[in-house]
């Protein structure tokens, strides 16, 4: 049985004024701005071999003192998740599908060799950090609090094995959309020099190295106008997978909706299954199956495909409204629009943020 543990309390003797704050949350942009507070967990494993978390506290939101040995600096070996916390007309706060994000906060960590968190101290660190910095969920719409935990490797050791020191933590950022400004559809970029993932590797886990190996091909994205670059599988028919921080989502004029299957490369995104479940109780013909580069081009090129989306904790949901590779491109016939993408991400929203009933019981309170 695994003992619950308690957060002691430091609170920060120069959190930001009233009027900082404000004028932060008057318009946040995304990850710009972090809380107060921050939430800290140790792991340590013993001269016997057995590992165990300890520690746990709330501490003033600052620079983290390591060791430059620390393992996390030479071999990444680090985890990640992301999530949100959204206030209710009530002044409650609430939290979206926490458990999920805490099962592949594990699965994540199976894979990085790093320590699993007990559930309870994950939620737990996520109420406790809130608790702290309440006056920081933004209320705009569209707007949430942005909960990032993270495991990281301190072990001051150069020796090529899973540490035997981590810390875990989590910090939280007020975030409007993610691309800032008003949400509009956005551009994406081919990534046909780069791959994202392979056969065995890292492809599922959320973690740092995934993400810094994307961003070659982001800032192509970028020098090409885009705002996200899109990775196939070169060594299965160019099958789509994912972009570079989001998953993706075509929709069909005959009522389906298509997302790339998780073949062992591809994030289990939180928002994604929640996507296929709001999708499947409107009676769309959801399939998880190969889809490829082809058939997106051909798709649209025939009407068959009307509408293509992005989505994740930080996007939500946004339209995509064109895919630009070298030399050619495909333009979503629904840009401005996206009718499906619109209403499935009006109804996430109004469930994360109260005005829709949680009939699925997704939401914890904080
Ligand atoms: C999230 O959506 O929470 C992510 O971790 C993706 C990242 C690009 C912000």
């Amino acid at each position: 049985m695994t003992e619950t543990l308690e957060f002691t309390q430091q609170r920060s003797d120069r959190p930001k004024s009233a009027e900082e704050r404000a004028a932060i949350l008057a318009n946040p942009g995304f990850g710009k701005h972090f809380t107060d507070h921050t939430a800290v967990v140790d792991y340590k494993v013993d001269a016997d071999g057995s590992g165990g978390w300890s520690n746990a506290r709330i501490e003033p939101y600052g620079p983290i003192m390591m060791d430059p040995a620390a393992a996390v600096l030479h071999y990444g070996q680090e985890i990640f998740e992301g999530l949100k916390a959204y206030q209710h007309d009530d002044g409650s706060v609430w939290t979206f599908r926490a458990e999920a994000n805490a099962a592949r906060l594990n699965t994540s960590a199976r894979r990085l060799a790093l320590p699993e968190l007990p559930e309870e101290t994950f939620i737990e660190s996520l109420r406790q950090l809130v608790a702290a910095d309440k006056a920081w969920v933004p209320t705009g719409d569209g707007e949430a609090l942005y909960l990032r935990p993270f495991m990281i490797a301190t072990e001051a050791f150069l020796g090529v094995r899973p540490a035997h020191e981590v810390s875990y933590r989590v910090i939280a950022s007020p975030a409007g959309n993610y691309w800032g400004g008003e949400l509009k559809p956005v551009s994406i970029w081919l990534s046909d020099r780069y791959s994202r993932a392979g056969e065995g590797g890292t492809g599922e886990a959320k973690c740092g190295g995934n993400y810094a190996a994307s961003l070659a091909a982001q800032l192509e994205a970028e020098a090409n106008g885009c705002q996200q670059v899109l990775f196939l599988d070169k060594f299965n028919d160019n099958a789509i997978e994912e972009l570079g921080g989001m998953n993706v989502f075509f929709v069909f004029k005959d009522g389906s909706l298509v997302t790339p299957e998780l073949n062992g490369h591809i994030l289990h995104g939180v928002t994604r299954s929640s996507v296929i479940e709001l999708a499947k109780d409107r009676g769309l013909d959801v399939q998880e199956r190969k889809i490829t580069i082809d058939e997106w081009r051909d798709g649209v090129a025939a009407g068959d495909i009307t509408e293509a989306f992005a989505c994740g904790t930080a996007a939500v949901i946004t339209p995509i409204g064109e895919l630009k590779a070298d030399g050619w491109s495909i333009a979503s016939p629904s840009a401005g629009s996206g009718e499906v993408a619109m209403s499935i991400r009006q109804e996430l929203l109004g469930i994360q943020t109260g005005a829709v009933e949680d009939s699925r019981g997704w939401l914890t309170r904080l």
